[in-house]
């Protein structure tokens, strides 16, 4: 691996071999979704916490501050809305030209395996991953389901995360399911998980992310789950636990709970 390439990994891949990224791109086909309103009073107090943050140039440049460290993974796909025709007919929304004038660490495409734009979505994969190795950056590819959340199982999973890395993606963010261990069995490349919308307790977000990353996940990309607590920065700090200090679901929760009672 060249070592331009090799810093940018470095940089989004901790040296524990796991990552935390806090995705906050949503806005890009949600709009102003709730307590995404605002980015930058969202993601300040959770930045410290985050090895990276994905998210739109649009969000990057009014709403992060250039002084702050924290690695940058880029969404440069897009193109379409919750209220269109179809979430999968997305396009290349930003080049790799103005991924290195952001200085990013990596960029980040959905991929519609399944959809009526498989096709579109996967050879924009492959162009991407064209530019992005040409220059040295990593893409991660995210195996999106639309609002389609019934397709999270093993199967489907396993084959959009090989199909991306059989492509070109350094790295590969899908949901967990159950046989987490068959996704990422057949994926050659690392593979985080995001959490999709708020589930009903910080328990049950724990519980599936111990889970996957017993199961061989390298860390998660998780956004709601995190953002739309009611204690945010309790919730990234638990699953740093997890993620980095190899916790259990139940030490997560109890820290969770101790960092909820001390914010009252
Ligand atoms: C949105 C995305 C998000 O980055 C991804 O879904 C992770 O966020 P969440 O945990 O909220 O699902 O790709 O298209």
């Amino acid at each position: 691996m060249d070592w331009g390439m090799a810093n940018r990994m470095a940089q989004v891949i901790q040296s524990d071999g796991r990552c935390l990224f806090l995705p906050i791109d949503h806005g890009y086909f949600q709009g102003p979704t709730r307590r995404l309103e605002q980015p930058g009073k969202t993601i300040a107090p959770l930045l410290p916490h985050a090895d990276a943050l994905f998210v739109t140039r649009g969000v990057l440049r009014s709403s992060v501050d250039p002084v702050d460290a924290t690695p940058i993974i880029l969404r440069v796909s897009g193109g379409t809305s919750m209220v269109g025709k179809d979430l999968a007919n997305e396009g290349l929304t930003t080049s790799v030209e103005e991924a290195i004038r952001l200085n990013v660490a990596a960029v980040g495409i959905s991929i519609f395996v399944g959809s009526d734009y498989e096709r579109e979505s996967l050879l924009n994969l492959g162009k991407l991953v064209d530019e992005g190795e040409r220059f040295g950056v990593p893409v991660m590819a995210v195996t999106a389901v639309g609002r389609e959340m019934e397709k999270r199982d093993a199967r489907y999973l396993g084959l959009c995360c090989r199909i991306a890395a059989e492509l070109g993606a350094r790295v590969v963010k899908t949901y967990w399911c159950e046989d987490f261990e068959k996704v990422v069995e057949g994926c050659p490349v690392p593979v985080v998980m995001a959490g999709g919308p708020q589930v009903n307790s910080e328990l049950e977000v724990f519980e599936f992310v111990h889970d996957g990353l017993n199961r061989g996940a390298i860390g998660v990309n998780l956004g709601r789950n995190i953002w739309q607590n009611e204690y945010p920065v309790a919730m990234i700090r638990a699953i740093r636990h997890l993620v980095h200090e190899d916790g259990t679901a139940q030490e997560a929760h109890e820290l969770y709970q101790s960092l909820e009672a001390e914010a009252h």
